[in-house]
């Protein structure tokens, strides 16, 4: 048994932050050897529950669960900052070359070792991530996230069509490897497998059929796409498909909604879209900082809330700019801030902070397992220093809340802040 004494944040599974200035967190090893919190809470009261546990002493700083990165592209680590016009130039200019050179093993687990490497830097303990077409790819990201205990999911991409030489695959394999690989890594240890269709202007009718066949297969294995990011792509989708009632109603037609399904960015959606995630349980990733870097608009905050939308941050490395998830959160602010149904919406630092922890644990499915640090979670956690910076300290001196507390860190923070990454 491991307990730990700091300042503490934890959430309840509505959101709201429980913080102790002074606090302990209990931690021991399961049947299988992960570490779950046993105990949470103000150090008097949970020290004296537990007398015989030794304490680790880590005053100043404060304990808050790991980060979750709803939504990143490991393959694009080396693109982040690539400039283009939009969306497809980018994809097309930067994206798809990088990706090619994932068919080969020793690319592919380079850039693994590296991209967990910054990821755990940043705080980052669980991430819904993008492998590339190469089935290569996904081995390299699970057997590197295996190594390092991390709960991870990730998948192979599924791209049939419109897609140069190098990254398209053919329908049928793609289908046959992804079930393949469902097989190799999902539920191996904390590890998850995502059935990944790049975006459905890439993917044959038939491709999209047969990943949703599979996601009716394997119901508790994730779904992870992309959805109505840039106004270039809305037209080219509806070009496609123009059968459905709209670019997200496409993947509703192929069986791609339901729980533990996760589209990135929901941009340009109307109400009935959003109507459509919440009755099928479906989650958005919202990436900022990818947004604002290639210009693709600003999500709808005040949209989802109102229409009760599992929502929560994502970085989209290599479309966003930063690893980071204090960037990512303040990114989120500004976006807020411009807002689209409602200008200048505040999101409050608690909720921003809920939004990238519990409550994107909750929008992929894993409420209670990840996020919030409630006794029975697996114990991924992250110790930050307030003091980080000569700024931040004298900040911190004079903040009056835990509101003004974690807004410092969003505002002023980075890896600097983050002093040690416990992995459960
Ligand atoms: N849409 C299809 N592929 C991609 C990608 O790699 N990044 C982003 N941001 N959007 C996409
Ligand atoms: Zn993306």
């Amino acid at each position: 048994m491991n307990a730990y004494r700091a300042s503490l944040l934890r959430f309840t599974p509505e959101g709201r932050p429980l913080f102790d200035e002074d606090g302990l967190l209990v931690a021991g090893p399961d049947a299988a050897g992960v570490q779950r919190v046993l105990d949470a809470g103000p150090f008097r009261a949970v020290a004296a529950r537990h007398p015989q546990a030794a304490v680790t002493h880590w005053p100043g700083r404060l304990i808050a669960p790991g980060f979750i990165d709803m939504h990143l592209h490991f393959p694009q680590t080396d693109i982040i900052g690539a400039p283009a016009d939009g969306l497809l130039p980018w994809l097309e200019n930067y994206t798809f070359p990088a990706e090619a050179r994932f068919a080969e093993p020793a690319h592919a687990s380079e850039v693994a070792t590296f991209f967990f490497d910054e990821l755990q830097r940043h705080g980052v303990t669980t991430a819904l991530t993008f492998c590339t077409s190469h089935p290569a790819s996904v081995d390299a990201f699970f057997g590197e996230a295996r190594k390092r205990g991390l709960r991870m999911i990730g998948g192979k991409v599924l791209q049939d069509r419109h897609s140069p030489d190098g990254v398209r695959d053919a329908t049928e394999q793609s289908l046959a490897d992804t079930e393949a690989l469902i097989g190799r890594w999902h539920g191996q240890g904390r590890l998850g497998y995502a059935i990944t269709p790049r975006f459905a202007p890439t993917s044959t009718d038939a491709q999209l059929r047969g990943a949703g066949e599979l996601a009716a297969k394997y119901p508790d294995t994730w779904i992870h796409s992309h959805v109505a990011e840039n106004r270039d792509e809305v037209r080219w989708a509806r070009e496609l498909f123009p059968q459905a009632r709209s670019y997200l109603d496409v993947y509703g037609g192929f069986g791609l909604m339901r729980e533990r399904a996760v589209y990135a960015h929901c941009i340009h959606f109307d109400d009935a879209d959003r109507a459509l995630m919440h009755d099928t349980k479906t989650a958005a990733a919202v990436s900022p900082t990818s947004n604002l870097f290639l210009g693709s608009g600003f999500f709808d905050f005040d949209g989802a809330q109102r229409q009760a939308m599992r929502h929560g941050l994502a970085s989209d490395v290599g479309g966003g700019t930063s690893f980071s998830p204090f960037h990512t959160m303040l990114a989120a602010y500004y976006v807020g801030r411009e807002g689209q149904t409602k200008p200048g919406l505040s999101l409050s630092p608690s909720e921003l902070w809920w939004r990238h922890t519990g409550g994107a644990a909750q929008a992929l499915g894993l409420e209670g397992v990840i996020g919030s640090l409630h006794p029975g979670s697996e114990a991924d956690f992250v110790v930050l220093n307030p003091e980080a910076t000569p700024l931040l300290a004298r900040k911190a001196a004079r903040v009056q809340n835990l509101e003004e507390l974690l807004f410092a860190l969003i505002v002023l923070g980075d890896e600097r802040v983050v002093e040690r990454v416990v992995v459960a």
